[in-house]
């Protein structure tokens, strides 16, 4: 037997402990950084190793993790844990446009948050491109006191909330629990009483520098209406630009009119029709127990599947959740007893709710992916499988330019840098990129390109460059034969969007004599596409509440 942690100890009888032991094991890989090895997570989880691996394969066969010999990685689709969150809360949502839209009208950061105990929590952040710029993201937890939706929370706290925080003060005075909060004492509590009071009266409340020297930030409530969590609205800027006193002076009329107007679609959306509901029931639910193997912990499983089934839905009794999984009863019931005792649900009377602390399951980590570095992984396996080397590209100024790849090991293999650019009209990946375009820039994209014959095989008249891309665009694919360089074989697939968008292209490049033709649209093409189809979909779960850079 493992031996017990702390909450094991506390946790009421019927509590599943594979279910608190494969969170023990996320929420260690979140906190370091979203990697360990095995053994490291051995040691900071203090389960046994046999346990260890046994969650890690159940996290990997879920796709939660990726394993890498006995490294083990949080993965994207983790990231669904927190949408599920995020979507039962509806804000992020509703608000997440006209925060855009303020930030871009303040040209400022601006963010919006809830309460989470005695803290605050990020549900959406709106930042400006800025040397000096700020680094938190959706799902990141700061300390109430030292922010500035803080004190507007902190005025509907009661005794008991005050007691809490006042005990989190005294363990922890400079935050150091916080990730990525630089420590240092936060305001005492006569201090933080008097802003709360001063928030109350006023409706909003300042950050001074009380994060970090620079650091300036102006909030104000969202009158949301009931049924609503309680949001705060902030606009974030530095000192070089504003004084926290200026920031007030300036824009607190057009956050007061922002969130007013934010109230306002929150209104309406409470006659509209539901938020959709959860996007799909988890893969591994149509698995084989063959396909699963011997070390999948099938309670570990259906506990996170509990979890995602809150998606785009308000609170749910244990029949709906134990509906909405497909799962009996009584194992429905038992992972929302296990959810709750650690705090990932709220139950009040038969009502059911996700809480902020799902977030702490890699979600801040994880939204700071992006496009290149999620699709890495699914670059590495193609290239391993079929022996050829593999690269993402994106569109950027009518040429094609490299931003991931996978290489294999070959003598003579293809040899193309990441951040290389290349004519897109002589390019499996540019044709793929050009025919992702609406017609009218599809035909702009080749006007504006100085096309030319780099080989013999170039096409450089226009109506064979515009035939190609309509074949592209048909087929979903390209493949370009010695167009670019002689004995240079490619053949590209699209990587779309959640909106169907062409945002990228992933291609396998070879040497011509490797393979024929047909060979190549026969056996390299169906996993080609298999890949884009993999990266799409981690894309997807990661951008349904984030922005991901393309890079
Ligand atoms: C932020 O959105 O990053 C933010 C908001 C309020 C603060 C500090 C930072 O007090």
């Amino acid at each position: 037997m493992p031996p017990l942690t702390s909450a094991q100890a506390a946790a009421p009888e019927e509590a599943v402990a594979p279910l608190m032991r494969g969170i023990a094991v996320l929420r260690a890989l979140s906190e370091a950084g979203g990697t360990l090895s095995l053994s490291d997570l051995q040691h900071t989880t203090a389960l046994a190793r046999s346990t260890v691996d046994r969650a890690a394969a159940t996290l990997a066969v879920t796709g939660y993790v990726r394993l890498d010999g006995r490294q083990v990685t949080l993965a994207p689709r983790l990231m669904e844990l927190g949408n599920a969150y995020l979507s039962a809360l509806r804000l992020p949502a509703l608000l997440r446009e006209p925060a855009d839209r303020l930030a871009e009208e303040l040209d400022e950061s601006v963010s919006l948050a809830v309460p989470d105990g005695d803290a605050i929590r990020f549900i959406h952040q709106a930042t400006r491109r800025r040397a000096v710029s700020l680094s938190f993201r959706i799902g990141d937890r700061l300390p109430a006191e030292r922010t500035a939706p803080g004190p507007l929370f902190a005025a509907a706290w009661a005794g008991e909330q005050w007691q809490a925080w006042r005990t989190r003060q005294a363990g922890d005075p400079d935050g150091a629990a916080f990730a990525f909060l630089p420590p240092r004492p936060g305001p005492g509590e006569d201090a933080f009483r008097a802003r709360t009071a001063a928030a109350q009266a006023d409706g909003w409340a300042l950050d001074d520098q009380l994060i970090e020297p620079g650091l300036v930030a102006l909030a104000v409530l969202v009158p949301v209406p009931p049924g609503y969590v309680p949001c705060a609205l902030s606009v974030v800027s530095h000192t070089s630009r504003h004084s926290a006193e200026e920031l007030r002076e300036r824009l607190l009329p057009r956050l007061r009119a922002a969130a007013e107007e934010m109230a306002g679609r929150l209104v309406a959306a409470q006659d509209g029709p539901p938020a959709p509901a959860a996007e799909e029931l988890a893969s591994w639910t149509g698995a084989s127990k063959q396909d699963l193997g011997p070390a999948f912990i099938e309670s570990l499983a259906r506990g996170l599947m509990v979890v995602t089934a809150f998606d785009g839905g308000a609170p749910l009794t244990l029949s709906e959740v134990a509906h909405l999984t497909g799962l009996p009863r009584a194992t429905a019931r038992r992972a929302l007893i296990t959810l709750d005792h650690l705090g990932y649900v709220r139950t009040e009377g038969r009502e059911h709710r996700l809480t902020p602390r799902v977030l702490d399951l890699g979600y801040p980590l994880l939204a700071g992916t992006t496009l290149s570095r999620l699709a890495e992984p699914h670059l590495e396996a193609l290239s391993a499988e079929v022996g050829e080397s593999v690269s993402l590209a994106v569109l950027d100024d009518g040429l094609v330019r490299y931003t991931a790849r996978a290489a294999t090991r070959r003598i003579m293999s293809v040899d193309i840098a990441v951040g290389t650019r290349l004519p897109a009209y002589a390019t499996s990946l540019g044709r793929v990129l050009l025919a992702g375009l609406p017609p009218a820039e599809r035909a702009a994209g080749l006007d504006a390109a100085a096309v030319r014959a780099l080989t013999p095989d170039t096409l450089t008249r226009r109506e064979d460059l515009r035939a190609a891309l309509e074949r592209a665009a048909e087929s979903g694919h390209a493949l370009v034969d010695g167009e670019l360089e002689a004995g240079l074989r490619s053949l590209a697939v699209p990587v779309r969007d959640r909106d169907g968008t062409t945002v990228a292209a992933c291609n396998v490049a070879m040497h011509s004599s490797s393979r024929t033709v047909e060979a190549c649209l026969d056996q390299v093409l169906p996993r080609l596409r298999d890949t884009a189809r993999r990266i799409e979909a981690d894309l997807h779960t990661a951008e349904r509440f984030v922005r991901i850079a393309r890079h």
